[in-house]
């Protein structure tokens, strides 16, 4: 089944669904105050040259710890949360909405003068237990009416203020031959509306906050291995599509979840990125951190390995002029997903140390190699801020 998307059909949805206008304006979510990072800090050199640098957030910490605002505000000059704006925990069942996790983020982000990134509105993980069943018994009017609706409620409560929205995440299939030939990931958004579902949530993002540049965020394409090729040319190519097809597509996130001893070729990995630069999309990294389950127990040694996986691949990026952000997937050691993941577990049992900070949010060798690629990095800083304020 799949639906053909017209604007008919997305504005007579939206007048029926009776979908209020956000109960908020950006002014409920405090003043913009004075950027807080320090010059001589990450953010500090990435602004130097058109970027920003910033991380992913635990609202729970964010809100607990005073050492934890202290650095997020010395370090970073562009936040987001890293569930706090997901269907599971914004609307945990239909009609119950939960905004206060990313409430405090963005109030954070803007006291502090942070740009905001969302994260994100289609994806097939963190989705509340009620979506897969309503999904499955629903026809495309009503499936595209709980899209619209879910995305009205969250990317609508903070209009105006988010600088770049992940509209979809991670929606191709597998790290291998994939069953379909358009290579997308089967989930219950593409089982209920079709492949038309991408360039959808692209328009109705557009129609819930037109300030917003809206990504595709997407992972696995930064090591260099066959199938990793293959998926670069499959987003290439519907990135071209959705271009032709005048879909509201403004940037391309790039995960950059690394993995410490995988291979990387810096030729291809540069090629990738022009050819998206190419397409008129502003890049993101937005959710670096490097697996070092590869690397010795040393501390010494494991942090300076991390760090030069770092530089290599930033000495990379940031010689592209449509690359704008550089985000890790948390700032400190304390925070990352990968000590709870099965497959990034170290087998000697040890914590992995993939972030800039320590688990005591003492600085590590990554963060001196992130302020040492952003000041080695070339300045783009006109085309960056051309890029930047295209949505
Ligand atoms: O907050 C609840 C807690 O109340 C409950 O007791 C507990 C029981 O399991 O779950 C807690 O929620 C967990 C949440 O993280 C907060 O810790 C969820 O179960 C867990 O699934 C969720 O995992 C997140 C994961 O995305 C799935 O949403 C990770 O923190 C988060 O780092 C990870 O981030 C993803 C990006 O969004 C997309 N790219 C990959 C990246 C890593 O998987």
């Amino acid at each position: 089944m799949s639906i053909s998307l017209n604007r008919r059909s997305l504005l007579t949805g939206a007048a029926a669904s009776g979908l209020a206008a956000p109960a908020v304006a950006a002014a409920d979510f405090g003043p913009v105050g004075r950027p807080s990072w320090a010059a001589d800090g990450p953010q500090g050199a990435a602004a130097r040259k058109g970027l920003a640098f910033g991380a992913a957030v635990p609202s729970n910490l964010l809100n607990r710890s005073p050492d934890f605002r202290t650095i997020l505000a010395r370090d970073c000059g562009l936040l987001l949360g890293n569930n706090e704006m997901k269907m599971a925990v914004v609307l945990p069942e239909p009609g119950r909405t939960d905004f206060a996790p990313a409430d405090s983020v963005v109030r954070f982000a803007r006291a502090h003068g942070q740009h905001l990134r969302g994260h994100a509105l289609v994806w097939h993980e963190a989705l509340p237990a009620w979506v897969a069943p309503r999904l499955a018994g629903a026809d495309a009017r009503q499936a595209e009416d709980l899209l619209r609706r879910w995305i009205d409620t969250v990317a609508g409560r903070y209009r105006g203020m988010i600088e770049s929205w992940d509209v979809v995440n991670e929606i191709l299939a597998g790290y291998g031959p994939v069953r379909r030939p358009d290579g997308l990931r089967e989930t219950p958004w593409l089982a209920a509306l079709g492949p038309g579902y991408v360039d959808l949530a692209f328009h109705l993002a557009r129609e819930a906050d037109p300030r917003a540049a809206l990504a595709w965020n997407e992972d696995s394409l930064e090591h260099d291995f066959d199938w990793v090729e293959a998926r670069r040319s499959r987003a290439l190519k519907r990135l071209e599509g959705m271009r032709a097809r005048g879909v509201p597509i403004r940037r391309f996130g790039i995960q950059a979840h690394l993995v410490g001893d995988h291979p990387f070729d810096a030729t291809k990995f540069r090629r990738f990125l022009r050819e998206l630069g190419q397409l008129g999309l502003g890049i993101e990294i937005t959710e670096l951190d490097i697996d070092d389950k590869a690397f010795p127990a040393d501390i010494a040694a494991r942090d300076r390995a991390v760090a030069d996986v770092v530089r290599r691949i930033l000495d990379v990026a940031l010689d592209e002029p449509a690359l704008l952000n550089v985000v890790t997937w948390g700032l400190f050691d304390g925070d990352t997903w990968l000590n709870d993941h099965p497959d990034h577990r170290r087998r000697d049992g040890l914590r992995q140390r993939p972030l800039p900070l320590d688990e005591g949010m003492r600085p590590k060798p990554f963060r001196d190699a992130l302020i040492a690629a952003f000041r080695a990095a070339p300045d783009h800083s006109a085309a960056r801020a051309r890029l930047r304020n295209t949505t």
